[in-house]
């Protein structure tokens, strides 16, 4: 039953709504107020108590070494580990092997159904198989692939033998992949013959052969043959067959799994910032292992029967903590879907939930919204009295959306709305499931998660006003570091001295909830995509018709974001009729798709001769954001006319 019942005096007034019973009396937190305040007190009594629930090859010696002069978090310093064996082995030695995986539903309807033996099983053949290629502990493995089994698989082999994977999202251009390759330098990338999406070809293959060209630390490439299984690879070029290597290795039985320690990188993924270049964020395992299991287990409730969906692509972070390793440290039987919500039509996703009784349903504000355009006909016309969840994650949900959302599902699921970032590798500011909930707000910190609002001098601001969000103390899943570049990961936490800032703004009320508003730094999230407008100018700008180009996000009631680039043209490029305009503005639009993919191309480009710049040179977004949208424009003491 939600009740919305009346505010506390002196609390801000909002509907709150409550747990349904059945909620409360099973959730693994019962009281947030007491756990919350028992983390707070005792931060490594509260996390080295969760790690225990995890194996370990050698025990750890204190549970956080933390350096305050680099700002290096050492995690269960002194233990081994690794998150392959306690995600796969730990269970299969427990008698679960014949529990349910992995559900796959391609995009064309293909179904494939893994148990956790046969999962293990494929781990540990590939790894015979990439130890046979050379690689070892350390080096780097980039893995181009759609959202399939294999993806999963071959992130897991990697973490199993200490290898450092980078998944690379399959939507993104050549020159996005190649980029990202230059700077982590693999031995390996693996990749498929094609992806699909509605129902039609991704030439991933053709992509990754010409992203690879020039990259020599590239020894081989494993090729999933998704679409043909007689595939011809290319040999002469090191690539080598996904499926004849694993046959190869059918019976080497099983493949010990690396220790890894408190500095032992798990995986590197690109994110991007205020600047041209994507950061390579890297998170160790024994803390991403502690971090990322303790919150899929209580944040979801996570129970043996459950059926988890998370509508994320391994690409992004929320699909390698949320659909890859939380849940299977979790023993979670996951839903994984290929390809796009409303194809073959907007029923895909209900229809999904409705036929492998999905239980909890981790989805984006954008989908949902997608979904409310689409009519409340598609997910009534499905049974879905199997969901007891729902979860939110990648921008603000606006509270019409999350009505929505709850009203279709039944009036009656809470809604975990998880605030966290590709740093932080797990949830930071989220409901539980039994805490009351107020639409459009990720409600409160997660347990041994020190959160605050301040200023730009780090002085908390009042309840009720905006400011920066900040974390306060480490936490087990924080970045260790972006790859080969200390000094960017310094500037998290110097940029307000002492704590980690978020580039996020939000404020406080009254009853403690936080309402995150958005970024403040050049950072863009489209439909849940994390975009830099300095990557989006750069691609702009090696259009040969493009002298310079500002970007800027702008609301939109589908995408939370769009794109509108302000473009200033070369002498003599400029377009003398309507229609040459027009397609001038088409070619523009594809232009940054091949440099970056489809998820960057501009919505809107208007053609300018003049962009609000500093003295210095630099463009002013701010500026122009305001004209655009018609709000103050602040400070412009520093514009140049
Ligand atoms: C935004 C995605 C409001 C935020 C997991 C953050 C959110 C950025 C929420 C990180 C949420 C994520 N409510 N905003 N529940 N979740 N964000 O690295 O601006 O792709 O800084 O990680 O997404 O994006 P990233």
């Amino acid at each position: 039953m939600s009740t919305s019942h009346e505010p506390t005096p002196g609390m801000e007034k909002h509907p709150l709504f409550h747990p349904p019973e059945e909620t409360l009396r099973n959730a693994h937190v019962q009281d947030y107020v007491k756990v919350y305040q028992e983390s707070i007190d005792d931060p490594a009594g509260f996390w080295g108590r969760i790690a225990t629930e995890l194996e370990w090859f050698t025990p750890w010696t204190s549970v956080l070494d933390w350096d305050p002069q680099t700002y290096t978090g050492r995690w269960f310093p002194g233990g081994t580990t690794n998150i392959s064996h306690n995600a796969l082995d730990r269970h299969v030695a427990k008698g679960y092997g014949n529990k349910v995986a992995l559900i796959w539903s391609g995009d064309s309807g293909e179904e494939r159904v893994i148990t956790y033996s046969q999962l293990l099983d494929s781990v540990e053949r590939l790894c015979h198989g990439l130890h046979s290629l050379g690689l070892e502990k350390g080096d780097r493995v980039s893995i181009f692939l759609p959202p399939t089994p294999e993806q999963v698989i071959s992130m897991l082999a990697c973490a199993r033998m200490g290898l450092i994977h980078s998944v690379v999202f399959s939507g993104f251009s050549e020159a996005a992949l190649k980029s990202r390759m230059e700077d982590a330098q693999p031995k390996l990338l693996i990749t498929a013959d094609a992806g699909f999406r509605r129902g039609k070809e991704i030439p991933l293959l053709q992509t990754a052969r010409a992203a690879r060209t020039g990259i020599l630390s590239i020894r081989n490439t494993l090729v999933v043959r998704r679409k043909d299984p007689r595939f011809p690879v290319d040999a002469s070029s090191g690539e080598k067959a996904f499926d004849e290597l694993l046959e190869k290795n059918r019976k080497k039985g099983s493949f010990p799994p690396a220790p890894m320690g408190a500095d032992d990188p798990l995986f590197i993924l690109y994110t991007s910032g205020t600047t041209g270049k994507p950061k390579g964020i890297v998170h160790v395992q024994p803390g991403y292992m502690v971090g990322t299991y303790l919150t899929t287990r209580w944040v979801f409730d996570i129970r043996d029967s459950d059926v988890y969906f998370c509508v994320a692509d391994p690409g992004w972070i929320t699909g390698h903590s949320y659909i890859v390793y939380g849940p299977l440290l979790n023993r979670t039987t996951v839903l994984m879907a290929e390809g796009a919500p409303d194809w073959p039509d907007p029923g895909r996703w209900w229809k999904l939930i409705e036929k492998y009784r999905v239980t909890v349903f981790y989805s984006t504000p954008t989908a949902v919204r997608l979904q409310m355009r689409h009519g409340e006909k598609w997910p009534s016309g499905h049974d879905l009295s199997s969901l007891r969840l729902l979860g939110s994650v990648g921008e603000p949900i606006n509270p019409e959306a999350w009505m929505w959302f709850r009203n279709v599902t039944g009036g009656r699921l809470p809604i975990m709305d998880t605030w966290w970032q590709t740093e932080t590798g797990m949830h930071m500011i989220t409901p539980l499931p039994a805490t009351p909930l107020v639409p459009g707000s990720a409600t409160k910190p997660f347990p041994g998660v020190e959160v605050d609002i301040v200023d730009k001098n780090g002085n908390p601001v009042p309840d009720g006003e905006s400011g920066l969000v900040v974390i306060k103390k480490p936490w087990p899943a924080m970045f260790r570091t972006v790859f080969k570049d200390p000094d960017r990961y310094r500037q998290y936490w110097t940029e307000i001295p002492g704590m980690y800032f978020s580039g996020d703004s939000a404020r406080r009320d009254s009853s403690g909830f936080y309402h995150l508003i958005g970024r403040i730094d050049d950072v863009i999230k489209v439909a849940g995509h994390r975009l830099g407008t300095a990557e989006v100018e750069s691609a702009l700008v090696s259009h040969p018709a493009v002298a310079e180009a500002a970007v800027i996000g702008k609301p939109d009631s589908l995408k939370g974001e769009s794109l509108k680039a302000f473009v200033i043209l070369r002498q003599g490029k400029k377009p003398e009729t309507e229609e040459e305009l027009s397609s001038l503005r088409k070619d523009i639009r594809h232009h940054v798709r091949e440099e970056l993919g489809a998820i960057a191309q501009p919505d809107e480009i208007e053609i300018t001769d003049w962009l609000p710049k500093t003295r210095s040179g630099k463009i002013m977004r701010r500026v122009l954001r305001a004209r655009e949208l018609g709000l103050p424009e602040g400070d412009t003491s520093t514009l140049e006319d």
